[in-house]
């Protein structure tokens, strides 16, 4: 399906499009170097595999998931993941942005809601609700209770009458605070950790490439940038690599020493439970 298409029914709310729509192939781009670990690779391809033998599935009346949520840490690869799960579908990833979805006037959040879930209804994608925490928290928390209320019971609704054409995507950092009603819509749920010492590596020397470095400068990386996402992983070692680049140099241990200073991750455990920053922008490249 052309961009044009799908772009041109988009819903719009408080004067811009509700989400960006990125085409398969503008996905495949971003998703060169994901690492999976394991058991989320395997759910992956499950669910990969299923949607491909639709027709089986259909003939055995065994409902195919197609609702996905994934919570854990930032910069771990839940949005990757997303864009990954719409290339290898062939389907075009709809980036609901946040920021026009949720709505101060009563009532709009819901209609907001529902519209966003008719568009994914009527164009095959990949729809992705970021931050997904923002309108499924626990029905009992927070102001606004009867509001969000609403928004929850409306995005009950919208989960049971998603079809099957499409598919919905949540990610959330904040697990607990999903409403338990809306965890349960879900079919297929994956978590998300800080990588562990095999995961940086890969990771690490994926991301050096090419690139000339020094005999220590990859151990080193992997030992000094323990405890970071992968986000903080691949921010350090630009950083690294500008430095080697200016000096007209192979990449170094020092390199990366310097470039872990300045960029200075916070350790995870005091990383606060909610960024307070606006919902993410799409900062993949
Ligand atoms: N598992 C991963 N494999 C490869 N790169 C990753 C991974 N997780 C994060 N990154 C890098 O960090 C960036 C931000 O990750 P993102 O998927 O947005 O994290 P999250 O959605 O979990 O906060 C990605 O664009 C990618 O460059
Ligand atoms: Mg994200």
């Amino acid at each position: 399906m052309g961009k044009s298409t799908a772009a041109a029914r988009l819903p719009r709310s408080k004067g811009t499009d509700m989400a960006t729509v990125y085409e398969p192939k503008d996905c495949a781009r971003k998703v060169r170097h994901l690492v999976l670990p394991g058991q989320n690779r395997r759910i992956v391809e499950e669910f990969m595999t299923i949607l491909e033998m639709r027709e089986e599935f259909d003939s055995h009346g065994v409902p195919i998931p197609n609702k996905i949520v994934m919570y854990g840490p930032p910069g771990t690869g839940k949005t990757l993941t997303a864009f990954h799960i719409a290339a290898s579908l062939g389907l075009p990833l709809v980036l609901v942005r946040l920021d026009a979805l949720i709505h101060s006037h009563l009532g709009e959040t819901g209609s907001n809601i529902r519209r966003i879930f008719d568009y994914a209804r009527s164009v095959p994608c990949v729809l992705f609700l970021d931050e997904f925490d923002a309108v499924a928290r626990t029905r009992e928390s927070g102001d606004e209770v009867k509001e969000m209320a609403r928004a929850v019971n409306t995005l009950l609704q919208c989960l049971d009458e998603f079809g099957d054409g499409s598919v919905f995507v949540a990610a959330t950092n904040l697990e607990t605070e999903l409403d338990a009603a809306i965890w349960r819509r879900f079919d297929t749920r994956m978590t998300y950790r800080m990588p562990d010492e095999g995961e940086r590596c890969n990771y690490i020397r994926l991301l050096i490439g090419e690139f000339a470095c020094s005999e220590d400068a990859e151990a080193s990386a992997a030992e000094r940038l323990c405890g970071c996402s992968f986000a903080d992983i691949e921010q350090i070692l630009l950083k690294a690599k500008r430095k080697a680049i200016i000096e007209r140099a192979a990449l170094s241990r020092e390199h990366v020493e310097l470039a872990y200073r300045e960029y200075a991750p916070e350790p995870a455990e005091r990383k606060p439970p909610r960024p307070a920053e606006a919902p993410q922008p799409v900062e993949l490249i």
